[in-house]
């Protein structure tokens, strides 16, 4: 269906924190491509997550690259101790940051690959100056702050006009999707242009192993 490698992330938000290490092997050994770790500050979103020992004990638990999505005002205050801690790549919210330039080249210089996203209501023209920076742009599809939460259909559009930005300005950049991705709805996401899938309560839950879900979500971008 798409002719781009699709990657598939599990967000270790939705895991079972008392077997982190069991469900980390798990998800690397049914062929996740990576790890996506949800930090979130109580401030910029209305909960409070996971922070650095708990990025550090993932670090030690995986050999996937580890995707950081910060959710929290003023990530720049904090990028060195992310990266530090374990971090390959590092999101941070074009909502949340005075100082997007100053964040995103910091990112860099500690080695880790520099990505932005956006909320659902943010306009997409707030891309424009940074695009060339990054290595990674995340659109969210659903407002951030808690797992679980349902697909907003408006994500879809939005992901198509990222992906015309992206092949035009910096053809290398992933084009990163997160909130709601179900086996069911992941081929929307790819379709409209997602390269880059983070998925956490369809892949951490009580229903299916998690092989099985990274089994059927694997089936589900490539048929
Ligand atoms: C939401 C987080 C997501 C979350 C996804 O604020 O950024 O990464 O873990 O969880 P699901 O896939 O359950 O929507
Ligand atoms: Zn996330």
């Amino acid at each position: 269906m798409s002719h781009r490698p699709i990657r598939i992330g599990p967000s270790i938000l939705a895991a079972d924190f008392l077997h982190l290490g069991q469900q980390l092997a798990d998800a690397e050994a049914a062929g996740a491509d990576f790890i996506h770790v949800d930090v979130m500050d109580g401030q910029y979103v209305p909960n409070i997550s996971i922070g650095l020992p708990i990025l550090e004990a993932t670090r030690r638990g995986t050999s996937l690259p580890i995707d950081v999505h910060l959710m929290m005002v003023d990530p720049g205050r904090w990028v060195a101790e992310f990266a530090a801690a374990g971090a390959d790549v590092i999101t941070v919210h074009v909502e949340a940051d005075t100082h997007l330039y100053s964040t995103l080249r910091l990112i860099e210089e500690h080695g880790a690959a520099p990505s932005v996203t956006l909320n659902p209501a943010t306009p997409l023209v707030m891309l424009e100056e940074v695009l060339p920076m990054v290595r990674q742009v995340l659109v969210m599809s659903v407002n951030p702050g808690f797992g679980g939460q349902s697909f907003i259909p408006g994500a879809l559009d939005r992901i198509a006009r990222v992906r015309e930005m992206i092949d035009r300005r910096n053809p290398t950049c992933a084009l990163e999707v997160d909130g709601g991705i179900k086996a069911g709805n992941v081929h929307r996401a790819v379709e409209a242009g997602a390269d880059t899938i983070v998925a956490g309560s369809a892949i951490f839950n009580d229903e299916q192993s998690v092989a099985e879900a990274m089994d059927a979500m694997r089936r589900a971008v490539s048929r």
